[in-house]
């Protein structure tokens, strides 16, 4: 069977800077809280109305492409994961085909948050694998500023978002090697409700009232300290499970690359699983928690630095839905 691989990776985030001191002028925070409960000290947001998270993906797009040695033409399908789509249809690889230039390709859109990325990704390999496509995008792009309520209500989640995309050239890898050796998922709609956006609703007419917007049901509820004690549990397992599928232990990983929803959450995960404080990729404090895109652009990053060269990469996420899911990639 053909393995496939990541071939190249690349990521855009907004120039806007948004400190933790920029957040506490305009809501009851500060950076001591934000810092110390979540890791968080600056995020992106979009410069201004109108960008969306497809405007993020195309230089995410460019930047894997030129580095993955692929062109635009190579590319025949689309996998686009995100929870802030561009419109509420359709979806966000339909307008990211169309500013690429890319028309007749497949775009498909994925709902599954924090671990859409690795969902994209586990599709891609398949793909690849049947010989379905031979090099598909896959991306990972969120606008969250717009989606967050700057109030005391909303703080909890408003402080912890940011804006950016992250892409992935996935394609058939010519080492056998080299490429995707596991990816697993899993989700558990349970605690579908301990992080979510309940209005608006297409079980009710009309789906949003002025009753749901003053009782703030656009904005996301959070169930933090529930999130926070499945993540610790679940990213663990599912490491350990695609590490077993591998027949790899911790000490063949070199690098780490989680799902930045808190910085306490991947320190607590890594020493779980006995991973070295070094071999751990972080930028949240940078970034803050892009959802989909917080794995693309850790590897994009750990690209830059070389240090994804010749390495054994784990991922694993845990999120909204909830969702979960873990890779092992060799580079
Ligand atoms: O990728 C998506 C998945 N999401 C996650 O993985 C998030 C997981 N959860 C977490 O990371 C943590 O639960 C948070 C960082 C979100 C919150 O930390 P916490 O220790 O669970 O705090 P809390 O929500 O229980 O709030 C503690 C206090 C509360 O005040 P009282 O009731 O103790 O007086 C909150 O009202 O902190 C208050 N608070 C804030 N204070 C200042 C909540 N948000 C803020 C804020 N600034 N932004």
């Amino acid at each position: 069977m053909r393995r496939a691989h990541i071939l190249g990776v690349g990521h855009y985030v907004p120039s806007k800077v948004v400190t933790n001191d920029d957040l506490a002028k305009i809501m009851p925070t500060s950076d001591e809280w934000i810092f110390q409960r979540s890791g968080i000290k600056e995020r992106r947001f979009i410069e201004h109305d109108g960008i969306g998270p497809s405007d993020l993906a195309v230089p995410a797009c460019h930047q894997a492409l030129e580095r993955s040695g692929r062109s635009l033409k190579d590319i025949d399908a689309i996998i686009f994961a995100t929870l802030s789509p561009d419109a509420d249809f359709p979806g966000s690889g339909c307008f990211l085909q169309r500013k690429l230039g890319l028309p007749g390709i497949p775009a498909l859109d994925i709902r599954n948050q924090c671990s859409g990325f690795l969902y994209g990704l586990s599709i891609a390999n398949a793909w690849i694998q049947t010989g379905a496509y031979d090099n598909v995008l896959v991306v990972g792009g969120e606008v969250h500023s717009t989606g967050v309520e700057f109030t005391e209500r909303g703080r909890n989640v408003a402080v912890l978002f940011g804006d950016g995309a992250g892409a992935a050239v996935v394609g058939v890898s010519d080492d056998p090697g080299k490429g995707i050796l596991a990816v697993k998922l899993h989700a558990d709609g349970s605690g579908a409700e301990d992080l979510w956006i309940p209005a608006p609703r297409s079980g009710y007419m009309p789906r949003i009232t002025h009753e749901m917007l003053d009782e703030g049901l656009q904005w996301p509820q959070m169930n933090g300290k529930q999130v926070f004690r499945w993540a610790v549990e679940k990213m663990p397992e599912v490491a350990r499970e695609v590490l077993a599928d591998t027949g790899l232990t911790i000490a063949d990983i070199d690098l780490f690359v989680p799902h930045q929803a808190n910085r306490r959450i991947n320190e607590f995960v890594a020493g779980a699983l006995d991973i070295p404080a070094e071999k751990v990729v972080h930028n949240i404090e940078r970034f803050g928690n892009t959802t989909a895109a917080t794995i693309p652009i850790g590897l994009s990053e750990s690209w830059a630095d070389g240090r994804l060269k010749g390495a054994t990469v784990l991922s694993a996420a845990f999120g909204s839905g909830y969702t979960w899911a873990g890779a092992v990639i060799r580079f």
